[in-house]
């Protein structure tokens, strides 16, 4: 019986075919209600008790490997459905859509990169902030009109949402003492009528530098730095005198045009340069207020707005665009940074 066994496996092993016909007369002659499958089953009886075990595990496994043959070659490729047939397997797989940073993002991490190369760290505050930090501080006494350059967002009479990051400038000369370098990115707020040149949320990143016989000529050459790093090696800038209540002098810096060259456009107004931030020399005032000896050390300060950056690098005309998040808008930014 184990001879019949043996040779029924060999003879499932060798068979093949792709006519539906002959599989089932295969499986009927093996496995059908007389099959020699079933048959050897009821015979399973007479075998001797001591070979019982062997034997019925031979028999199981000549069972299971014809019942997964004539599976297997039923659902072989002739006996699929046409729809089956015609999936081309050797097709391209669909290729991966690989999504892309926001601009806002990509201008971010590069000014952190720019400033990182010459030993700007980075450093962060509170949205929600405090009078103190955001005004008073930084040389805005209370009341004082030029508290009304900035339309803010009021919690409670003492805390708002923070109109600029220089209050972040605040918070690392309160904490740390110098030397001092850092860049602050955050977002800031204003209660602003949304147009193309304004939005009520916005990005700014604040610059520190803090020490010794800092000078208004370290301050100008950084920003040269930062403006061909930023805008290409043959960028040039401009400085013009400004009011901010923290520093003294005050300046707000333009960069020559990166779309006509300077030669004059409707973007830059036929002017040939275009404003990208304030500046100027902490005010000795600002350095006591946060526990700097403004007889020993002197520094800059610096804040620019990231969206009018990358309108400028990326000449976006809407500043809306960057809020919207519209898919066909963001898909055009790929960068590694
Ligand atoms: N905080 C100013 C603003 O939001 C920008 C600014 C101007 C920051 C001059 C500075 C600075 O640090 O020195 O308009």
């Amino acid at each position: 019986m184990l001879k019949k066994v043996e040779s029924l496996l060999a003879e499932v092993m060798a068979f093949n075919s792709q006519d539906l016909n002959a599989i089932e007369q295969f499986r009927i002659r093996l496995l059908g209600k007389k099959g020699e499958i079933t048959l050897l089953f009821t015979q399973f009886k007479e075998v001797p008790n001591a070979d019982k075990k062997a034997f019925g595990q031979e028999l199981n496994n000549l069972k299971t490997q014809a019942i997964e043959k004539i599976n297997l070659l039923k659902s072989g490729p002739a006996n699929k459905t046409e729809e089956e047939n015609t999936l081309d397997y050797s097709r391209p797989a669909e290729t991966f859509s690989l999504g892309s940073r926001h601009p806002i993002s990509i201008v971010r991490n590069e000014i952190i990169e720019i400033f990182s190369k010459i030993g700007f760290s980075v450093s962060e505050g509170p949205e929600i902030e405090d009078d103190w930090h955001n005004f008073t501080a930084l040389n805005f006494p209370e009341e004082h009109p030029a508290r009304d350059m900035q339309d803010t967002f009021f919690i409670d009479k003492h805390i708002a949402l923070r109109t600029h990051t220089s209050s972040v400038q605040v918070r690392v000369m309160e904490e740390s003492s110098p030397p001092i370098r850092t860049i602050s990115p955050g977002r800031v707020f204003r209660n602003e009528a949304i147009s193309a040149r304004a939005h009520c949320i916005f990005h700014q990143v604040e610059g520190l530098y803090i020490d010794k016989d800092v000078s208004f000529a370290d301050l100008k050459q950084t920003l040269l730095y930062f403006a061909k790093e930023m805008f290409g090696e043959k960028t040039e800038i401009r400085l013009r005198p400004s009011y901010f209540p923290f520093t003294e002098p005050s300046a707000e810096v333009d960069v020559s045009c990166n779309l006509c060259k300077g030669a004059g456009c409707n973007v830059c107004k036929n002017s040939g340069f275009l404003e990208i931030l304030g500046c100027g020399m902490v005010d000795p005032n600002v350095l006591e207020n946060c526990g700097i000896d403004s007889s020993v050390y002197t520094g800059f300060a610096f804040g620019m707005g990231i969206e009018r950056i990358a309108m400028l690098k990326f000449g976006v005309n809407d500043l809306r665009h960057f809020f919207e998040n519209d898919i066909r808008f963001l898909k055009q930014f790929r960068s590694t940074v």
